[in-house]
């Protein structure tokens, strides 16, 4: 038997003026957990680069080691990846988030 023990974490996540609420373990992606759940997260290429799964973290920690479409400090303001979020904590987040991101991330440069 496997000694490795995992926390569930209870997820509120609000998608299109709609909250859905399930659990998720700490060794799985919000995403998935989201999917299991049918909550019907946009994702597309679930390695952390595309950004359509981007949501905004209003309560709690994720882990996102992978999250290369995420600058630093906008995953400092909330900003996450849940196709490679692990949680940390109970979490209450607003999914579909990509074009706030783009903007937080490039309208800057955009005139
Ligand atoms: S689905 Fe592409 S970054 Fe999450």
């Amino acid at each position: 038997m496997s000694d490795t023990t995992s926390a569930i974490y209870a997820i509120t996540l609000e998608l299109d003026g709609q909250r859905h609420h399930f659990q998720c373990r700490d060794n799985q992606t919000v995403l998935s957990a989201a999917e299991e759940a049918e909550v019907p997260v946009p994702s597309s290429c679930c390695a952390g680069v595309c950004t359509t799964c981007a949501a905004r973290i209003q309560e709690g920690e994720v882990h996102q080691p992978d999250a290369m479409g995420v600058k630093e400090d906008l995953r400092n303001e909330g900003f996450a990846l849940l196709c490679v979020s692990f949680p940390r904590s109970d979490l209450m987040a607003v999914a579909g988030q990509e074009d706030a991101l783009y903007q937080a991330q490039f309208g800057q440069y955009q005139s």
